[in-house]
């Protein structure tokens, strides 16, 4: 089986916009292939929490940002409803490329979940962005990300909302997992239920970093 695997593209010593400019030739895995675009992380390396999503969208791919379409808009709203200042945040996936299907009819392009091989294979850039920004806090939206960073057996239902220490450690960060923004949007008569339980959860990283 050939290994997949991002860390033969990472440049020593980058700074965030090398990083940046590296990942967009990057041949680690497959999903480079269908993909628009690299779509790497967005905010400042001064940031003091980085938020990790699972991989870009439809509009991400397309746009180039992480977080821009109809999940992104949900997550800019949780933010503010927690009082988290978005200068003081750095956005990032797991996965930095968009992984699809086109259904045989259909024009739309359908999301689909990253395996365990690329999210392992994609982690050397997460790994890099989170050394040089060195945040207080991480912030795993949904499963993938939670996974990517506190290992398999993570249950984001179990272990939501709390500020947890990661093992191996993350540079002295501490990890909060919670639902995704996506999950919002599919939460059907739950949707404000859910999106209440992200704003609760992002309210735990806004007092941490007060
Ligand atoms: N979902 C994600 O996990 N990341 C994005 O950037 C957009 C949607």
């Amino acid at each position: 089986m050939t290994a997949y695997d991002a860390g033969p593209y990472v440049p020593d010593g980058a700074d965030v916009s090398a990083l940046r400019e590296a990942a967009a030739g990057c041949r680690g895995c497959p999903l480079y292939a269908d993909a628009t675009q690299t779509v790497f992380g967005r905010g400042e390396a001064s940031a003091r929490a980085v938020l990790v999503g699972e991989q870009p969208g439809d509009q991400e791919d397309r746009q180039g940002e992480p977080f821009v379409g109809p999940a992104g808009k949900v997550l800019t709203r949780a933010l503010d409803d927690a009082g988290i200042d978005p200068d003081d945040v750095y956005v990032t996936n797991a996965v930095k490329h968009f992984k699809f299907t086109v259904p045989e009819r259909g024009k739309r392009r359908i999301h689909q979940q990253p395996s365990l091989r690329e999210v392992s294979a994609c982690r050397p850039w997460l790994t890099a962005e989170l050394e040089l920004i060195a945040p207080q806090v991480v912030v795993a939206l949904g499963a993938t990300a939670a996974k990517a960073l506190m290992g398999p057996d993570f249950r984001v239902t179990r272990q939501r909302g709390k500020l947890l220490t990661p093992d191996p450690p993350l540079d002295g960060a501490q990890v909060l997992a919670t639902v995704h923004p996506s999950a919002v949007l599919r939460a059907g008569e739950g949707r404000e239920a859910m999106y209440e339980s992200l704003v609760t959860d992002l309210r735990v990283v806004a007092e941490q970093l007060s």
